[in-house]
């Protein structure tokens, strides 16, 4: 087979290209930067055995099952449990602080531990950290500070503040969820607090994902050993029911967290079925794939669902490029940001 140097497709060619991909599939690929359907075509060039990209159109557009392949690589499942374990810290300890509860005294349980960490961080990157970190326990700690300050403007501290009603229920959307293990973090670090702290607020997580496979894996709950690579032990014994298989462990989430996680299939570029205002919207790792033009439209649906005063917390590696006129950078280690007005 010859060589495939790197795909370009031609400007003229690209919007038909994606309207025929939308017309067969229904996925709005516009919303995607361009370079990453391009390197999509020529990984799934090299698996069949294409190596003129016409050949491929081609062969695409005559067979659905190639259609199906293309399209999965647009849902990189990638996840795992308390992924970048320190924004689940900061969380938490924003319901900690609205409750007048020491944030500090709850961080164990969510911290995995040295060797976990060691495991999956560059030897590096670790002693880099824990240096950080002792230097960290002698002053104030900068981030505490932070969660004070930030706290009277959060839509989240005004319910916790008023009277329990239904109204004062807090909705988190996790946006896209993949296979659950976002939403159900969240709802593992709630139901542990709950059970600690009385008159605990009543709150709402909802999971969306395009990926229907994934949903379907989320709602059964059954997870391999690398989706436990930086959960504590703690929340790992609490909520899992351990398995041997044959490749190692399987581990099921118990049947009270499943039930706190509301799970919908669905296109979040056309928008959001609930008709429910948020004031926690965790959107991580998505607009990583969007390009420019698009992401700010999406980011304007995701805008209109939060409440004033509700988070938006992208990944660690998203931003929101430019100042945004309604969404206000509040913690920009953890990428928390403030629906302003
Ligand atoms: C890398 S995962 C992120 C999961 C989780 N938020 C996390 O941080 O671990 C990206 C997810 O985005 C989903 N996705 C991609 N395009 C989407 C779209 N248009 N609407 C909804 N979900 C989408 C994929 O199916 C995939 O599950």
């Amino acid at each position: 087979m010859g060589f495939i140097e790197s795909i370009k497709i031609d400007d003229k060619v690209y919007p038909v290209l994606l309207r025929l991909l939308k017309n067969k599939t229904g996925i709005n690929f516009e919303y995607y930067r361009k370079n990453f359907i391009e390197k999509r075509i020529k990984s799934r060039m090299i698996r069949v055995s294409c190596t003129k990209l016409n050949d491929y159109y081609d062969y695409l557009f005559s067979n659905d099952e190639e259609i199906k392949k293309f399209s999965d690589g647009f849902t990189i499942n990638y996840t795992h449990f308390f992924r970048d374990w320190e924004v689940f810290k900061t969380f938490q300890d924003l319901f900690l602080a609205s409750l007048n509860k020491s944030p500090e005294k709850f961080t164990h349980f969510i911290k995995p531990s040295a060797s976990k960490l060691m495991k999956f961080r560059s030897t590096e990157n670790y002693k880099k950290n824990q240096a950080k970190e002792k230097n960290r326990s002698t002053k104030v700690d900068p981030f505490e500070l932070n969660v004070l300050a930030i706290l009277s403007p959060l839509s989240l501290f005004r319910k916790i503040k008023g009277p329990k009603t239904s109204k004062n229920t807090i909705n988190i959307w996790s946006a896209p969820c993949a296979s659950g293990e976002e939403p159900y973090t969240l709802a593992m670090i709630l139901d542990n607090l709950a059970r600690m702290i009385p008159n605990f607020p009543d709150y709402k997580i909802i999971a969306s994902d395009i990926d229907k496979d994934a949903i379907v894996k989320a709602k059964q709950g059954k997870y391999e050993e690398m989706a436990m690579k930086e959960i504590s032990e703690y929340f790992k014994n609490k909520y899992f029911r351990k398995k041997e298989s044959y490749f190692g462990f399987n581990y099921a989430i118990n049947d009270e967290i499943k039930n706190k996680v509301e799970f919908i299939d669905e296109d979040l570029t056309k928008g959001h079925t609930k008709p429910l205002k948020y004031d926690l919207v965790f959107c991580r790792y998505l607009l990583i794939y969007f390009n420019r033009i698009n992401r700010n439209k999406f980011l304007k649906n995701i805008e209109n669902q939060l409440n004033v005063g509700g988070l938006l917390v992208l990944g660690k590696t998203e931003t929101l490029f430019n100042k945004h006129p309604v969404l206000r950078l509040v913690d920009e280690k953890q990428h928390f940001y403030i629906k302003s007005y």
